[in-house]
């Protein structure tokens, strides 16, 4: 039986007791980081879910009402259809359901920021790239064991350096653990992001 909810999905089988879930941005599919998956971590088995909800056709993981204007309730319900479809695939992959690491970008990162936050016991840590902060929870969750990386583009027009830096505070603020690096880029993702989360893993790997 497939895991339940479902979400289209790829998922790699690797070698590592950690595995990376990746979130893709607006627009994007299950594909497009298995890529950048197998570049941060050679070992690690990778799960990737398509985002359901559609935006003049492209995939997302929730709604927004403009940019950056994001549509609270389904923000929530699409947060906890996703963790419940983590959980579920953890238990179908056999895969360590302590050691789930997000690896998001934008919109994949905004879900990751809000999973962190609705449902703090199904990532042990995330690398944000180009994030937001999603929402402000109702109760502050305990994210004393998580760590998190957020890494930004000094000239994003869209999640603006004030939001990261606000993102870092609410994550801090719960007792995560939080790294905050900010490059001369845009929204897009850069090679200098790419080794920082790289050897942010590497640095994860050895001390847990
Ligand atoms: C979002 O909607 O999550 C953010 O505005 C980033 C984006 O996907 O453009």
């Amino acid at each position: 039986m497939r895991p339940q909810p479902d979400f289209i999905h790829e998922f790699v089988a690797g070698k590592s007791n950690r595995t990376l879930l990746l979130l893709h941005g607006t627009g994007g599919n299950e594909r497009d980081f298995i890529p950048l998956g197998r570049e941060l971590d050679p070992d690690a088995p990778l799960l990737s879910p398509r985002g359901k909800v559609l935006e003049n056709g492209m995939p997302r993981f929730f709604r927004r009402l403009a940019e950056g204007v994001f549509d609270l309730d389904d923000l929530k319900k699409r947060t906890n259809e996703l963790a419940d479809f983590v959980a579920s695939a953890a238990q179908h992959y056999k895969i360590d359901s302590k050691r789930i690491v997000a690896v998001g970008y934008s919109n994949g990162a905004n879900i990751a920021a809000s999973t962190l936050l609705l449902r703090p016991e199904i990532l042990s840590a995330a690398i944000l790239f180009r994030a937001m902060v999603p929402l402000i929870p109702e109760t502050t969750p305990d994210l004393s064991a998580a760590r998190v990386l957020i890494s930004e583009g000094d000239h994003d027009p869209i999640g603006a350096a004030a939001e990261a830096d606000r993102l870092a505070g609410l994550l801090r603020s719960a007792g995560a653990d939080v790294t905050i690096r900010f490059f001369p880029s845009g929204h897009e993702l850069t090679p200098d992001d790419v080794d920082l989360a790289r050897e942010w893993l590497i640095r994860l790997r050895v001390e847990r």
